[in-house]
């Protein structure tokens, strides 16, 4: 009854069908049943030509309680019991679905489609705007990543029977395989200001080879292409400093290597276990003390407010990219040159000094006195500095070491709280040859 339904256009539309239209039976039957007898029993039993009559009075049916509980526990277990099962089904993405990260904005749905072209470099394919047509191939699981850049949208395709939310600063994700082709609409289902009700998109599924032409064909958006996600993540960790603590290729530094750790398990310092998703890995980069990996130090600094959503987002895909498949493609931190013990501690520490530490010191910090974004280095040794509320401080050793872990720990006076926390990976005699050089810059 009630078979009102949009066509069945997903692997799991059926699935779902099944346990909505068995619930919608049950409440009809129930429905009827309950209110039918009552209705009846009012009418049988009504108060007939002036006169009350009295109905026989029953107590204790021990056989009526048995089946009014019985029966719908039995009923409401069976359901509970499919409801999870297809629900897990649902949630359960194949190893190789097809990713697209969707973001839904005031008021349009963006897709972007990052693929691997001829030479097996990633490329990105981005669209959006009013009405668009995004396309995904027949018969394939999809995987739609999905944030919101402003306020809580639901993305909610009938067809392939899947709605989420879509949460700023929050990744969801839903999941289905197509096995029909053809146009199906898109809906955002939470209200979110005037245009609500025209945020939509069509869906096209169309064959896998209709469907690589497609993604392959940038024409229509030049003006939106740009770096692959993966790529543009890739600058960022460097850029970002990353790279000095997470390495790429499984080594132990400062932090977890990125190396395969995209859908691993972490186990925490509090005994617990987390899936390394974008969720986690968002809120690691976003706030790093929330959870910290058994047996690191929580040493990483918050990157709150320093990447937007769409780094956020690039910084992500390039740890996903970190799967083994790749080379690796940033440098490791640096290792100990040919010749290094050699060379005096003040030598060492010009080198670390003037480049071999990235970024380099030098790109901030001046030799011969002039005021760059940090103080000169000229005479550094033991000067005394006013500080941003903390009195004269005075660079010693221990102050010098402590500038470079914790750059925001100590201010001088006139400068900003501009330099990354990056030097992690440096060792206790790298600190001691630096200090040694900085003595000698005069
Ligand atoms: Cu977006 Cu409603």
């Amino acid at each position: 009854m009630f078979r009102f339904l949009p066509e069945q256009a997903s692997a799991h539309a059926a699935d779902v069908d099944w346990i909505n239209n068995l619930i919608t039976d049950l409440s009809v039957f129930f429905t009827v049943a309950i209110v039918g007898s009552m209705i009846y029993f009012a009418i049988r039993y009504r108060r007939k030509g002036g006169v009350d009559h009295d109905t026989p009075r029953i107590e204790g049916s021990h056989t009526l309680e048995a089946i009014w509980t019985i029966v719908p526990t039995v009923v409401c277990i069976f359901i509970g019991y499919y409801g999870v099962a297809i629900y897990k089904e649902m949630r359960t993405v194949p190893a190789n679905a097809l990713n697209i990260t969707i973001w839904g904005q005031k008021w349009q749905w963006d897709f972007e489609y990052e693929y691997k072209d001829a030479e097996g470099k990633p490329q990105v394919k981005k669209i959006g705007g009013k009405n668009v047509e995004w396309v995904v191939p027949v018969n394939r699981p999809i995987k739609l990543v999905m944030q919101s850049r402003d306020v809580i949208h639901s993305f909610f395709i009938p067809a392939m029977r899947v709605k989420r939310d879509v949460i700023p600063g929050q990744w969801n994700y839903i999941s289905f395989t197509p096995i029909k082709t053809g146009k199906f609409p898109v809906f955002c289902t939470e209200y979110c200001g005037r245009e609500h009700s025209n945020m939509m998109a069509n869906l096209s599924v169309v064959s896998e080879a209709e469907y690589y032409r497609w993604v392959q064909d940038r024409s229509a958006e030049m003006a939106m292409a740009g770096l692959a996600p993966s790529e543009r993540g890739k600058q960022l960790y460097t850029a970002k400093g990353c790279n000095a603590c997470h390495s790429l290729d499984g080594s132990r530094v400062l932090g977890p290597s990125f190396l395969k750790v995209y859908g691993a398990k972490h186990k925490l310092t509090d005994g617990s276990e987390v899936d390394v998703d974008d969720n986690y890995i968002q809120e690691s980069i976003l706030h790093p003390m929330a959870k910290i990996v058994a047996g690191y130090s929580p040493v990483m600094p918050s990157f709150d407010g320093q990447l937007n959503p769409d780094e956020l987002a690039a910084l992500i895909a390039f740890i996903k990219a970190q799967d083994g498949s790749a080379p690796i493609v940033a440098a490791p931190p640096p290792a100990a040159d040919e010749g290094w013990d050699k060379l005096t501690p003040a030598e060492r520490g010009e080198k670390w000094v003037k480049g071999k530490a990235i970024p380099a010191c030098t790109s901030c910090h001046s030799l011969d006195g002039s005021k760059l974004v940090g103080p000169t280095f000229k005479g550094l040794y033991l000067r005394e500095e006013e500080m941003e509320g903390a009195g004269k401080v005075k660079a010693d050793d221990a102050y010098i070491i402590e500038s470079i872990l914790h750059p925001g720990a100590k201010i001088v006076k006139g400068y900003q709280n501009m330099m990354p926390p990056v030097y992690g990976a440096l060792k206790e005699q790298d600190f001691k040859d630096i200090i040694e050089y900085l003595k000698t810059v005069k």
